[in-house]
């Protein structure tokens, strides 16, 4: 539903240029929720506006619905954009108007009767949540209820592609929650594609079919969302995944952790623990067959899908010649294992 094939973007602004956007290649399936994800700077606003052309390539083809943006006429680019919703992190609605009124400001500009908007907007009320608040102004509204009016209003040419740039950005976590479950139903009952971004990991796990990753303007990794929490290929996704799991060490513990191995330290851990193999007895097996005894620093597993997901940080005191083996012997059984460092025995005990 929608490709990117080699698109640049070049920014020159007072003879200096920023490559935001190199060598871009996306395909979005038609139904999909596809989300990008990058720090920022990294280029997404820039993407995401390019999918509708808001901002125009340097180089490279844009097609949605079957149509190169970049070859339209500015008429036909006009009528294709109708069929391009957008929503914002700050909503972008009108403040003189109310939610009815929002929700019926792009059926005005394409010359909709007053019966035809009516008509339309309805059922859009109604999937919004909003029915009871269309004579409100914004100003009444809380900022869940003013991105429910973007979406509504977002909806009303009856789109086939849906762009959110952070929607979500600017809510709490609840409301973050009840925005990407009306995103859901969205797609759901109307079969609208969604090319979404964010610098969220939650929103990622939350609401994505697929996800991929944008950093210094180029896509860096690509993937099914539960593949690409069990299964991440680059530095860049564990971080982010990390991140998302709150995996860092305790900062208590952290500040006296060295890099290298000293006298009288142990090493830390930090286990990825894949798909299927969560919920295993990995920590005990570990005691028993290795005779170590190890303390959980940080522990967290979710599930994204059907996928058990987690993330453990432990150190360990043991024999120090069945590290190797015992590092191993997790790998064997699907746990990724890096070593992040040595704490002193006398920081943390050990039962
Ligand atoms: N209109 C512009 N003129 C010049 N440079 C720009 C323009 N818009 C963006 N840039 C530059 O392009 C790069 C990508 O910016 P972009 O806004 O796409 O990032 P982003 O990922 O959306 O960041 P954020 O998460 O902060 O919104 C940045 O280096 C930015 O400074
Ligand atoms: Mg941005």
């Amino acid at each position: 539903m929608i490709t990117f094939r080699h698109v640049c973007k070049n920014y020159t602004t007072s003879g200096s240029s920023v490559l935001a956007l190199s060598d871009i290649n996306l395909h979005v399936n038609a139904g999909e929720i596809f989300g990008i994800i990058g720090k920022s700077g990294a280029g997404k606003s820039t993407l995401i506006r390019c999918a509708n052309l808001l901002e125009k390539p340097t180089s490279g083809e844009i097609i949605v619905a079957g149509q190169d943006l970049t070859r339209l006429s500015s008429s036909d680019l006009r009528q294709a954009r109708q069929k391009i919703g957008m929503i914002f992190q700050h909503f972008n609605l009108l403040s003189s108007r109310n939610v009815y009124d929002n929700i019926a400001l792009p059926l005005e500009l394409t010359g909709h009767s007053r019966k035809d908007i009516a008509a339309i907007i309805g059922p859009l009320l109604e999937l919004t949540g909003l029915a009871d608040k269309k004579n409100n102004y914004l100003s009444e509204l809380s900022g869940g209820q003013k991105q429910r009016v973007a979406i509504a209003r977002a909806l009303a040419n009856k789109p086939h592609v849906l762009l959110s740039d952070e929607a979500t950005s600017a809510l709490d976590p609840e409301t973050t929650l009840s925005i990407l479950q009306l995103l859901k139903n969205v797609r759901d009952t109307l079969n609208v594609t969604i090319l979404l971004i964010t610098h969220e990991m939650s929103v990622i796990k939350t609401v994505s079919d697929r996800v991929a990753i944008l950093q210094n303007g180029v896509l860096i990794e690509e993937n099914e969302v539960g593949e690409f929490f069990t299964h991440p290929k680059t530095a860049i996704a564990k971080n982010f995944i990390a991140s998302s799991l709150l995996q860092h060490m305790p900062a208590a513990i952290e500040e006296h952790v060295f890099t290298e191995e000293q006298p009288h330290t142990h090493p830390v851990l930090r286990l990825w623990f894949l798909q299927g193999t969560a919920t295993q007895p990995v920590i005990s097996e570990l005691s028993h067959q290795f005779d170590f005894s190890i303390n959980i620093l940080q522990a967290n597993v979710e599930y994204i899908k059907k996928h058990a997901m987690g993330i453990m940080i432990v150190a360990i005191k043991g024999e120090k010649l069945k590290i190797q083996p015992a590092i191993t012997y997790l790998k064997q059984l699907g746990v990724e294992v890096e070593v992040i460092g040595y704490v002193p025995d006398n920081i943390i005990t050990f039962t």
